[in-house]
């Protein structure tokens, strides 16, 4: 971690609205020199909108924000200098090479033959496309496209890379190694990182520190280990075979405050959860409880660590959920509009 103690992004009540709809609400964060800073949120929590107001491709309704030391609004140019972008959707010249789509960009950043092509060289070893940088973009597979767009926001050396979703789309060996690269990539360019995902074990391994987004606002902030921390020790899920059995179970849990140090309990048709500070010495006296209860059967009992899909159902009272068929038809999307 070379985190040091100066922020780097500073928001301050960011909002944007559409219409009626408030994508971004009221957005206060600080994001510290060399963080690797996540915001984790569902589909249409706003993740897109808020980098998108930070990179100054969208005005901010209210509110305020620097970067680098530059307002958004007021040195847009400036902020756009200090900032690499790689965004959901690609920008890539697909019938030009590797080599030629970094150099195209390094151009535009106005930068001298000889530093550019020092940097090129530099960037596609590090994301290992050395060997496959005269080959045209349009042979490249997704992970190289995606390797290719984080070499390439990072030519012009910026302070702060915008990754929006930096891993949508990929298969879960590629993500892995997308994963590497950035680590990679914050350690030995020292850059500010904020990424969006909505993969809870990408925010989870990867970040220093997540904001957790919901409807625009952000609804808990810290270390992901502090977050999963704050949910309680660990949580115990219980199927049983009739929703009767189950409310009952809930009311015997509920009544025997004394025998199980549990700090929450809630019902879902016949599944139980149930959060305790010590799962390995709650089960036993749950099984006590379930035998008294003639018309409970248990068919199913687990035991883990909080994820922060716990999180964000304790701070939200909703499941985050990774929709695998939300991503097929935002790809869809995404490859449509690509072919115009
Ligand atoms: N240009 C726009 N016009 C109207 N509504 C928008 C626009 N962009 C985003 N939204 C809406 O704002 C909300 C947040 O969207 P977005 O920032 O893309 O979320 P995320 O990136 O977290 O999936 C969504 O409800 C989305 O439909
Ligand atoms: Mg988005």
């Amino acid at each position: 971690m070379n985190v040091d103690n100066e922020i780097t992004i500073k928001v301050r009540d960011l909002s944007k609205r559409f219409d009626k709809l408030v994508a971004v609400d009221n957005v206060t964060l600080d994001i510290m020199k060399g963080e690797l800073f996540g915001l984790l949120g569902p589909n249409g929590a706003g993740k897109t909108t808020l980098i998108s107001m930070l990179s100054t491709m969208l005005q901010p309704t209210s509110g305020t924000a620097t970067l680098n030391g530059y307002s958004i609004s007021k040195e847009a140019i400036n902020v756009r200098r200090s900032i690499g972008v790689v965004f959901q959707d690609t920008t890539l010249d697909e019938k030009l090479t590797g080599r030629e789509n970094l150099e195209l960009h390094g151009r535009l950043y106005g930068m001298p033959r000889d530093l550019r092509n020092r940097r090129i060289k530099e960037l596609l070893e590090l994301v290992e496309l050395d060997q496959r940088a005269d080959d045209i973009v349009k042979t490249y597979s997704g992970g190289m496209m995606r390797r290719l767009e984080i070499a390439r926001g990072l030519i012009h050396r910026p302070k702060v890379l915008f990754l929006d979703e930096p891993t949508l789309g990929l298969d879960p060996q590629t993500r892995n190694h997308i994963w590497e690269y950035i680590r990679e990539l914050n350690r030995e360019e020292r850059v500010t990182m904020l990424l969006t995902t909505h993969y809870m074990e990408e925010a989870d391994s990867l970040c220093e520190r997540i904001a957790i987004i919901d409807q625009g606002k952000i609804v808990a902030l810290d270390t992901p280990e502090n977050l999963k921390g704050r949910v309680g020790g660990d949580i115990i899920t219980l199927t049983v075979s009739n929703e009767t059995g189950a409310q009952k179970l809930v009311d015997m849990v509920q009544a025997s405050d004394d025998q199980i140090d549990f700090s929450s309990i809630t019902r879902n048709g016949t599944n139980i959860m149930i959060t305790v500070s010590n799962g390995e010495s709650a089960i036993p006296e749950l099984l006590s409880i379930i035998s008294r209860g003639s018309e409970i059967k248990v068919i199913n009992v687990n035991l883990r660590k909080p994820t922060l899909d716990d999180v964000f159902l304790h701070h939200t009272g909703k499941k985050m959920r990774a929709d695998t068929m939300d991503d097929m038809q935002r790809l869809r999307f995404i490859a449509r509009t690509r072919k115009k």
